[in-house]
């Protein structure tokens, strides 16, 4: 699918990898609707931006939101073709603490509810718009008056984390959150196909984005000598290089690509 002209939404684009995506769409021509919780940080991005971005307050975990952010791309691109679903975040916590209490369920359920029922609530709505889209087009064809086929009509793009393969300890949350992510993809695909609309999943690596901020200097070192080759922190603009490459290439669809220069977390 060319990116030019069509329209993606992309969740979580306010910063980090979903930042770096918008930037590569808006780059190739495409438009784009930010739905992010952040939202200083996504009319600062639209404001630089201009006409081919827009920018709706959203958390992914609201039918309401999220459907917002489907109206916009409708209202002011005339339809999506796709979407990006980067807003996810990271939970840290052990089952038992130093003194064998039990985890907090609240914290447990907030990853999974934000990383998968978010990613699933993102994916029905995009598809559910892509593929009316479709319908009425073709609908016009059997009228004969347009000239439509069947291929390549949508995309959809989840994040998942090599940590859905690779959980360490602490991370029982972040870790089967994405791996319900990677769970996602195939069912995802092979019911969208009818439809002519792909769904793929990206598991990144260790990427320098704000969400690895926030860890310590020593810890983030450690990280990167553990990379193989190259032994540095993934670059965002090397997520987005791949997001635009899924979206041309019409024979990738129901799997799941490891971007992570070989680590493997132990
Ligand atoms: N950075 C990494 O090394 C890395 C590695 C593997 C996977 N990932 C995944 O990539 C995705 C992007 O991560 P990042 O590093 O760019 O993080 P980031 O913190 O820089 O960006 C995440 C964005 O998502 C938004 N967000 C969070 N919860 C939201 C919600 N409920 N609704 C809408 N927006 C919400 C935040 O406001 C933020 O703008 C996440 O799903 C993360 O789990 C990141």
């Amino acid at each position: 699918m060319h990116i030019e002209k069509n329209s993606f939404l992309v969740t979580g684009g306010a910063s980090g990898l979903g930042e770096a995506v918008v930037r590569a769409i808006i780059a190739q021509g495409g438009n784009v609707v930010i739905a992010d919780l952040n939202e200083s940080a996504g009319h600062a991005l639209i404001n630089e931006l201009g006409d081919q971005a827009r920018f709706v307050p959203c958390d992914i975990t609201s039918g309401d939101d999220v459907q917002a952010a489907v109206d916009m791309a409708e209202k002011a691109f005339g339809g999506l073709q796709g979407s990006v679903n980067c807003a996810g975040i990271a939970v840290v916590q052990k089952l038992l603490d130093r003194d064998n209490n039990p985890a907090d369920l609240e914290s447990f359920s907030r990853g999974v509810n934000i990383n998968l029922v978010g990613s699933f609530n993102v994916a029905r709505l995009v598809a559910a718009s892509i593929a009316k889209r479709v319908a009425s087009e073709a609908t016009m064809t059997a009228e004969g008056n347009t000239e439509k086929n069947n291929a390549d009509q949508g995309i959809i793009i989840n994040t998942a984390s090599i940590a859905a393969f690779d959980g360490q300890v602490g991370q029982a949350s972040y870790s089967s959150s994405k791996a319900g992510v990677v769970g996602l993809t195939l069912p995802l695909a092979r019911e969208l196909a009818r439809h002519g609309i792909r769904v793929m999943t990206i598991a990144p690596g260790v990427f320098a984005t704000p969400m690895m901020q926030s860890i310590p200097e020593k810890a983030r070192e450690q990280l990167e000598a553990g990379v193989p080759y190259p032994k540095r922190l993934g670059n965002p603009t090397e997520f987005a290089k791949l997001v635009t490459h899924i979206i041309d290439n019409a024979y990738l669809n129901g799997e799941v690509i490891r971007l992570d220069g070989a680590i493997r977390m132990v």
